[in-house]
């Protein structure tokens, strides 16, 4: 049978996830995909890319809807932005179809989590794709599933079966 695609699978777990009116985190917006999901489910959105292309992108995606704020920053200085949310969405490694050089590293990705652990309540979640395939993405996913493991009650991990470094999505809850 074939697996699911990752990020219907990373949709079904926000489904279950999202309350309306919740204040969600999206750390890495690209195309908006993953805010517009939040956003449907009523929830409020602060949304981050370091990349111009892509907060104009999520704007156009996002057209509909109000409840979002849009930064063009890094999400590793999200504590400057916010400091309490129900949850942080992030879709690690380079917009597709854009400049592959602009990219998630592991250095800013721990930075992230341990800012928005602390912005977190108890219960608050943390869900996370890895990719593998790309430069450092690999050593990012390794130090990113580490820190996942030490700091969260991972509930929920999928990855497809059998494929050589295939994308790795992770849920896990402040304890
Ligand atoms: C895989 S894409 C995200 C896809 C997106 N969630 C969607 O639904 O379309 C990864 C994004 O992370 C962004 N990015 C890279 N480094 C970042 C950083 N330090 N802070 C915030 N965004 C970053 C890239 O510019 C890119 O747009």
């Amino acid at each position: 049978m074939r697996s699911k695609n990752i990020n219907h699978v990373v949709h079904e777990w926000l489904n279950d996830l999202i309350q309306p009116n919740d204040i969600i985190v999206d750390a890495t917006c690209g195309q908006g995909y993953d805010t517009l999901f939040c956003l449907q489910k009523g929830a409020n959105v602060l949304g981050f890319d370091v990349q111009k292309e892509a907060i104009l992108k999520t704007k156009q995606t996002c057209s509909d809807y109000n409840q979002l704020q849009l930064i063009n920053d890094s999400h590793a200085y999200l504590s400057q932005y916010i400091t309490q949310f129900n949850g942080i969405v992030f879709n690690l490694g380079f917009l597709p179809n854009s400049d592959k050089s602009i990219i998630t590293t592991a250095t800013s990705t721990i930075q992230a989590f341990e800012s928005a652990l602390e912005c977190l309540p108890k219960q608050g979640w943390m869900c996370v794709s890895f990719y593998r395939g790309h430069e450092g993405g690999e050593e990012e996913a390794q130090l990113g599933i580490q820190w996942m493991q030490d700091h969260l009650h991972i509930i929920k991990t999928y990855t497809y079966e059998g494929v050589n470094r295939a994308p790795i999505a992770m849920l896990g809850i402040k304890r």
